[in-house]
């Protein structure tokens, strides 16, 4: 059977070169005569491997030195937690910027173990919009402000962070890797592997050196950033064949030219899609075009009880799991590094016809 187009939004599409390789490497990895999934976390097989694929992150986001990069398991709503554990108190402050469905949820978390003030939010606007960055209003003494620069489910997006007085931490789940982003101004990224990066169950963390070391009291040993760090992600046993994966997605950027290469050429897909629907009479998009997401297309039909007949007929036509959230509603195209070109064009015929059938 042939490959069809994953549309989506995690876990998600994965670069086919990357599942070819893997394929290839399967029953025997490096010539051990074992998969990568029966070895040692310990052995130096894997110690290469996992040097390598920090070292490729560093590269492709200019991570510098002061940075520390983890691989562990939890995805991104683990960091939920581990974030206001981390380097907030109890009886501390920190900001969230309320952006939709995924800040909601690190808000809810947060409030566990700090006071969580909301420095900005578009929800009484629908979240139709990105809280600019000008408007952020931080409490006294905050220890951080949170933001999700792409919120997947709304597909709105923050296009570029200033230096910020108060540390950012960013749920970048969905936004990581499709174009470049200057790491300095940022204290803490973190999200999950599944839509750029590879398998899910695993997360990635880039934080600052000097906000480790003052967790809170309560914080689990596996929860604790600088216990992670000094065990090198290897505190337990790490998620092995989804880090060996992403290893491979790594290389598979590099190969196509890195961040930025990619982020012209996600810059393109996601502009062809919202330039169809926005001259369409029949799809809309009502995100502020200034906040459009690159990765996450939310669109809605003229006609709502078109709905099921879309998304089978997209279905049969290879175009899969379009639906939207269903706090939004409509079709969303989640269209990450590894949807080809090829994918979005077929996306806007399938589109373009079942318009000119059924407006
Ligand atoms: C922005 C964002 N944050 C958090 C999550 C939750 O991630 P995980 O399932 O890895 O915990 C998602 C999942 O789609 C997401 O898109």
């Amino acid at each position: 059977m042939g490959r069809k187009f994953n549309f989506g939004a995690g876990p998600a599409t994965m670069p086919l070169a990357v599942l070819q390789e893997v394929k290839d490497e399967l029953f025997d990895w490096k010539g051990l005569g074992l998969s990568v999934m029966e070895i040692s976390h310990r052995s130096d097989e894997f110690q290469e491997m996992a040097k390598e694929a920090e070292s490729d992150f560093r590269d492709l986001l200019s991570i510098p030195d002061s940075y520390g990069v983890l691989f562990m398991h939890g995805g991104a709503t683990l960091h939920n937690a581990m974030v206001p554990l981390n380097l907030a108190s109890a009886e501390g402050t920190a900001d969230y910027v309320h952006s939709g469905h995924w800040a909601a949820r690190s808000i809810k978390e947060a409030k566990r173990y700090t006071n969580v003030n909301i420095a900005a939010s578009s929800e009484e606007e629908e979240f139709t919009f990105f809280p600019q960055q000008d408007n952020w209003d931080f409490s006294d003494n905050s220890k951080y402000v949170h933001i999700t620069p792409n919120e997947t489910i709304g597909g709105l997006c923050l296009k570029e962070l200033k230096p910020s007085t108060i540390p950012v931490v960013a749920d970048y789940s969905s936004g990581i890797l499709s174009e470049p982003i200057n790491i300095n101004n940022f204290s803490l990224i973190y999200g999950g592997a599944q839509k750029n990066i590879g398998p899910a169950g695993l997360g990635f963390t880039i934080i600052k050196k000097d906000l480790l070391d003052q967790a809170q009291d309560i914080t689990p040993t596996m929860l604790n950033y600088s216990t992670m760090l000094e065990g090198e992600s290897m505190y337990n046993t790490p998620p092995t064949f989804a880090w060996y994966f992403a290893g491979k997605v790594f290389k598979w950027l590099k190969s196509v030219g890195g961040v930025k290469a990619m982020g012209e050429i996600n810059n393109k897909k996601a502009k062809k899609l919202y330039s169809f629907i926005d001259e369409s009479n029949f799809y809309s998009n009502n995100i502020q075009e200034s906040c459009r997401s690159i990765m996450n297309i939310p669109f809605l039909l003229g006609d709502d009880g078109l709905n099921k007949k879309f998304l089978e007929e997209s279905e049969q036509a290879g175009l899969l799991a379009l639906k939207g959230h269903r706090s939004v509603g409509g079709m969303r195209a989640s269209i990450y590094n590894a949807m080809p070109e090829e994918g979005v064009d077929a996306l806007i015929e399938f589109m373009a016809n079942f318009s000119n059938k059924e407006a």
